[in-house]
């Protein structure tokens, strides 16, 4: 096992108070790792470490063997992100903005190819308010990956998605972890969870309460889907 991302006892606290609070956990190069949690569980922030965007209060995160701040220079070449609520100019066209993402790279990859490969060509020239939900969230798989990223980073990549546009987003995943690719998944949705990742961390209050598989976390709480596998981790039960 490699450890691509090793998290030891991380906390991230804002005024309104701590929303990382000892997160200890480990993601391996190759897999899709997932996170899932309440809402203000502390998901995203964790994210935003990890990627360089915050720095941490205590604890060590390592991310291809880099501190994600002291070092988010030379991390930001090997990592890609699509962050919630991530948004591009209107005006922009698709091709001008997968060519602009790339530019930001030392060695990023074919923008062209990036751009035929997710199956956006015919829409090279469609400006970024024009695309429908779906279609935005194609373009923000192909930015994230546009700079040949190692590591990619997505949270809540499906949410807002209709059931058939989410199924093709699954495939698209699956397909970054083909090429080689470690993807780190924020998803509300335990069924895509159990799709996708090969293993998970169910985060509540800051803190990981279980990490494994989705068969594993079934199994821990005795449940008979990871959905209430996830109600009984999280002791919240359904109003
Ligand atoms: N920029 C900020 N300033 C102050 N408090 C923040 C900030 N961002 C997040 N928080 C607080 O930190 C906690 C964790 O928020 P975070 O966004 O990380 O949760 P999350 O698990 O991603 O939630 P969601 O599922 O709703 O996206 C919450 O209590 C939130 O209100
Ligand atoms: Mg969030």
């Amino acid at each position: 096992m490699t450890a691509i991302i090793e998290i030891n006892d991380l906390t991230k606290s804002y005024r309104t108070g701590k929303a990382v609070d000892g997160v200890t956990l480990t993601v391996r190069r190759g897999e899709i790792f997932g996170i899932a949690g309440p809402n203000g569980a502390g998901k995203t922030t964790l994210v935003e470490c990890a990627s360089g965007l915050r720095r941490p209060d205590g604890g060590t995160l390592r991310v291809l063997g880099l501190d994600p701040y002291e070092d988010r220079h030379a991390l930001l070449q090997r990592i890609g992100a699509q962050l919630q609520e991530a948004a591009l100019p209107d005006a922009i066209k698709v091709g001008e903005a997968l060519r602009m993402y790339a530019s930001f790279y030392d060695r990023p990859a074919d923008w062209r190819a990036v751009m035929d490969a997710w199956g956006l060509s015919d829409r090279r020239r469609v400006r970024f308010a024009n695309l429908s939900g779906g279609w935005k969230q194609r373009l923000f798989i192909a930015l994230a990956l546009v700079g040949n990223p190692e590591v990619v980073f997505l949270d809540e990549l499906t949410t807002g998605l209709d059931p058939a546009a989410r199924r093709t987003t699954w495939g698209l995943i699956r397909e970054m972890r083909e090429r080689g690719v470690t993807v780190v998944l924020v998803t509300h949705f335990m069924d895509e969870a159990e799709a996708l990742c090969d293993r998970l961390a169910i985060v509540d209050r800051g803190r990981v309460v279980a990490e494994g598989s989705p068969a594993e976390l079934i199994a821990k709480a005795g449940a008979g889907s990871l959905e209430n596998a996830y109600f009984a981790l999280t002791e919240r039960e359904p109003a």
